[in-house]
């Protein structure tokens, strides 16, 4: 008989910060080490800097075109403004859904057409959930919400197409809801494109045709767009952002008994334009070794960790990023001066 010993959560972050700090050239962290509970809470505060302009453009985006996102994923192609009558039945979905306070705009105007709305948020976060199930049916009272808790990226999860009436033909027989999945935030920008075409195909397989994702993902720099916004929004004035990336150091000598010395690392932000994307990284100030879990790694002065990316997307690449997904884009969204991109995508 085979036995398997459960990885305590110490050792899982053992293995990766090793595997990682001993990486030649370029030592690395992974990104998901970040949201220990004082990197979630710093992470909520970055949400809210000035500089930080994604949560906001997108919000702003939800609050301007919730009704014409939702017109565009029932009948695509549909002229914006006017009423939509008897829509299919749906639900909506969310992947890393955390707190959902955007979605709730979403999902105000869904239930405006569909009154008993199902919503199935997942995340890895139980509180996240619990706070999201709490505040969104309290303010919408034909809400269902049914919580997941799944790391959508390594477990396994489930997406429901209950079998409903038509709206306003209940004599009708029930049909098969179609699925609107979010996956909003800028969360794809985390990975790189081969990633984030493993976690879109794996989202695909739960897809029927006429359900769609509703993909958010920050832009690249344009003419409209000046590459030092996009720095400013990784290198804020207040420091939270280098918070949040030194917090990281903070974490491994707490669960791994390291010795960080933080004063000798420093945030630093860049701009890799062959990838395009924005790279965090914590520079070593001095000569130094650090003692990990019984191993020394050494940093010359000017080593660093390379902490995470955050892809940002012409509109080619979000196009070829979609197609080798399984999906096709309907319809874009974008502010006025094209910062920021909800890309409404139905199946292939
Ligand atoms: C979670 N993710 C979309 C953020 C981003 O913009 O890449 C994480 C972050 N890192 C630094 N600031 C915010």
């Amino acid at each position: 008989m085979t036995t398997t010993t459960p990885v305590s959560p110490n050792e899982a972050v053992l293995t990766e910060a090793l595997a990682g700090l001993t990486a030649h050239p370029q030592k690395t962290l992974p990104p998901w080490l970040f949201y220990d509970q004082r990197g979630s809470a710093l992470f909520e505060q970055i949400t809210t800097l000035p500089e930080y302009y994604l949560t906001r453009t997108e919000r702003a985006l939800f609050a301007a075109h919730s009704a014409d996102i939702l017109r565009q994923f029932l009948t695509p192609g549909a002229p914006s403004g006017l009423p939509l009558l008897a829509p299919d039945p749906f639900t909506i979905a969310e992947l890393g859904a955390g707190t959902a306070s955007k979605t709730g705009l979403l999902l105000h105007a869904a239930t405006l057409l569909q009154p008993e709305l199902l919503y199935q948020p997942i995340d890895v976060s139980p509180t996240a959930l619990t706070t999201a199930a709490d505040t969104l049916t309290a303010a919408l009272p034909g809400l269902t919400v049914h919580p997941q808790l799944a790391n959508y990226i390594t477990e396994p999860y489930t997406l429901d197409h209950p079998s409903i009436s038509p709206q306003g033909r209940p004599s009708q027989p029930a049909v098969r809801s179609r699925i609107l999945a979010l996956y909003i935030g800028s969360s794809i920008g985390n990975f790189t494109p081969d990633e984030a075409t493993i976690i879109l195909r794996r989202l695909r397989t739960h897809l029927q045709p006429g359900d769609a994702l509703l993909l958010g993902t920050d832009l690249a720099p344009s003419r409209q767009k000046r590459l030092s916004t996009i720095l400013a929004a990784y290198n804020d004035a207040a420091g939270v952002t280098a918070a949040f990336n030194l917090n990281i150091l903070t974490r491994l000598n707490r669960e791994l008994d390291a010795d960080f010395r933080l004063s000798a690392f420093a945030h630093r932000v860049r701009w890799n334009a062959a990838e395009s994307r924005i790279e965090m990284h914590l520079e070593s100030l001095v000569p130094q070794t650090v003692h990990i879990a019984g191993h020394r790694i050494h940093f010359d002065q000017g080593d660093t960790i390379h902490t995470e990316n955050s892809y940002k997307f012409t509109d080619a690449a979000l196009e070829a990023q979609l197609a080798r997904s399984g999906f096709t884009p309907t319809c874009t969204f974008h502010d006025s001066t094209r910062s920021f991109a909800l890309t409404l995508a139905h199946t292939l």
